[in-house]
């Protein structure tokens, strides 16, 4: 039986603030339980929904020093879809109505939380051959298997895997606190190690001393590497470039499918969406107000509201948008910029423009099954998932070239019909326009074209199938050798 446990910050369906939790939250159970014992542990969130910690049942409890001081760990599990999840308890870390608040909290509670995850293995009895850490929160673990935690016979051996889900959050404070709290000798604290000017950093550290480090596509993989996506850490990608892999992440193939989908109004599958998928549009026009019009062009947009998702290209193309036979659907939360221009959007053009400024999965799920195409022009995109859920249902991705939306989602192509998407490569706000135009062009004008890239998209195979192999695939490599 080979051991493996992730360590993460977030994971569906416990606690959620972006794709990681997806990720984390499917990743684990398509392993084959007679060969890997995949295991997850998470912090025991005060946040989460009562229905959840409910559930978890007590393991065991020890002091550990940290931060100058003898600290409470508790450790409790559940079981969910076949997998065992254990959840780091501590009040005084993990209270508030957020997993994330103020940075320097947030770095000293992931602190507590790597060293105390990596304490609890022995007392718990589960010894990992690998474990699997994902982002900065989580960046200390193959630190400490490499200091305080190398001696013991425990966990001689384990090796680490550093998974980059965002290069642009690292976890970096001050040296002097930094080294305070996480206990680790000036040694470290050099620029070829912890070190990144004057701070030091959670994720380089993870970066350093991990055995293995892969990031959610191909695209990015080489991305990184540039001065540009790397984040002041393209250096020590391109030094580690021979221990860094692209695997694109899948989606639970499950949860989102349009066949079985209790969420949304009418569902569907390849064979009916040409019939069906229309019921889903009325019903959306309805519930949001737009006008009801079948042949309007509908586009959904489902997303964090930040920069990072290129919402300032389309702040600035918005008014010529509305001018157009369109509308536009969106939901979600992030900057008042953002969130306060879609507002007025909707306000000038209620029969065009539906801002939903909050996020609800059962709306995300309707928006996915209703609309003709699915807006993501993203300044840069590791993996991105809500394409690949558009595929799914089948909603026409328009994108821009980076990271994985470049891996998974292939441009139309008018002389040979095929692609499965539009996308454009500059972030320029009119060739992101242009692309949406050209989009509602082919939709309007070339119908059977457009129903073509319709069902491409929905014979796209992005679950976690292949994924999930080169996955296994690396943990036997890293526990053969
Ligand atoms: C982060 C990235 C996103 C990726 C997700 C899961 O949220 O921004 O592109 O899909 O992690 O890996």
């Amino acid at each position: 039986m080979k051991n493996i446990l992730f360590v993460s910050s977030e994971c569906v369906p416990f606690i959620k603030t972006g794709g990681l939790a997806d990720v984390v939250g499917s990743l684990p159970k398509c392993f084959d339980k007679k060969e890997y014992d995949v295991r997850v542990f998470l912090p025991k969130y005060s946040c989460m929904k009562e229905q959840y910690k409910n559930a978890l049942q007590y393991v065991c409890h020890f002091y550990m020093d940290f931060a100058g001081k003898s600290q409470y760990v508790g450790v409790l599990e559940t079981e969910y879809d076949g997998v065992k999840f254990y959840f780091l308890d501590n009040e005084y870390y993990f209270t508030g109505d957020r997993p994330y608040t103020e940075h320097h909290w947030d770095i000293e509670k992931f602190m507590y939380f790597d060293r105390a995850v990596l304490s609890a293995l022995p007392v718990i009895g589960f010894r990992p051959q690998v474990i699997h850490c994902h982002d900065w929160q989580t960046g200390l673990i193959p630190v400490y298997l490499h200091d305080s935690f190398a001696g013991g016979e425990f966990y001689q051996g384990i090796k680490s895997v550093m998974t980059i889900h965002n290069l642009k959050f690292q976890g970096n404070d001050g040296v002097p606190r930094f080294k305070w709290l996480s206990g680790l000798s000036d040694y470290y604290f050099s620029i070829d190690k912890l070190r990144t000017e004057q701070d030091g950093n959670m994720l380089k550290g993870g970066l350093v001393y991990a055995d293995a480090i892969t990031t959610v596509s191909q695209t990015y993989a080489y991305e990184i590497q540039t001065p540009f996506f790397g984040e002041r850490l393209d250096g020590l990608m391109r030094a580690r470039q021979h221990d860094l892999r692209g695997i694109v992440n899948g989606i639970d193939y499950n949860e989102f499918d349009p066949a079985k989908d209790m969420m949304i109004n009418q569902k569907y599958d390849k064979k009916t969406v040409f019939k069906k998928k229309i019921n889903n549009k009325r019903a959306l026009q309805t519930e949001l107000g737009l006008e009801l019009d079948d042949n309007r062009f509908l586009v959904g947009i489902v997303s964090r509201l930040t920069d990072q998702k290129g919402f300032d290209l389309i702040a600035y193309m918005m008014e010529n948008i509305c001018q157009q036979n369109v509308q536009v659907v969106v939901l979600g939360t992030g900057d008042y910029k953002y969130e306060d221009m879609f507002r007025y959007f909707a306000g000038k053009y209620p029969n065009k423009v539906s801002a939903n400024i909050y996020y609800s999965e059962e709306m995300a799920h309707k928006i996915y099954a209703s609309c003709d195409a699915f807006l993501m022009p993203s300044l840069f995109e590791p993996c991105g998932l809500s394409q690949l859920m558009a595929l799914r249902y089948g909603t026409v991705p328009i994108v821009r070239e980076t990271g994985g939306l470049k891996d998974t989602v292939y441009p139309y192509n008018i002389f040979d019909n095929t692609g499965t998407g539009f996308s454009f490569a500059n972030y320029n706000a009119h060739e992101m326009y242009n692309t949406l135009m050209y989009a509602k062009y082919i939709y309007e004008d070339k119908r059977e074209d457009w129903n073509g890239i319709v069902f491409r998209g929905m014979e796209q195979d992005f679950s976690w199938q292949t994924s999930a192999l080169k996955y296994k695939e690396m943990y036997d490599w890293l526990i053969g050798g």
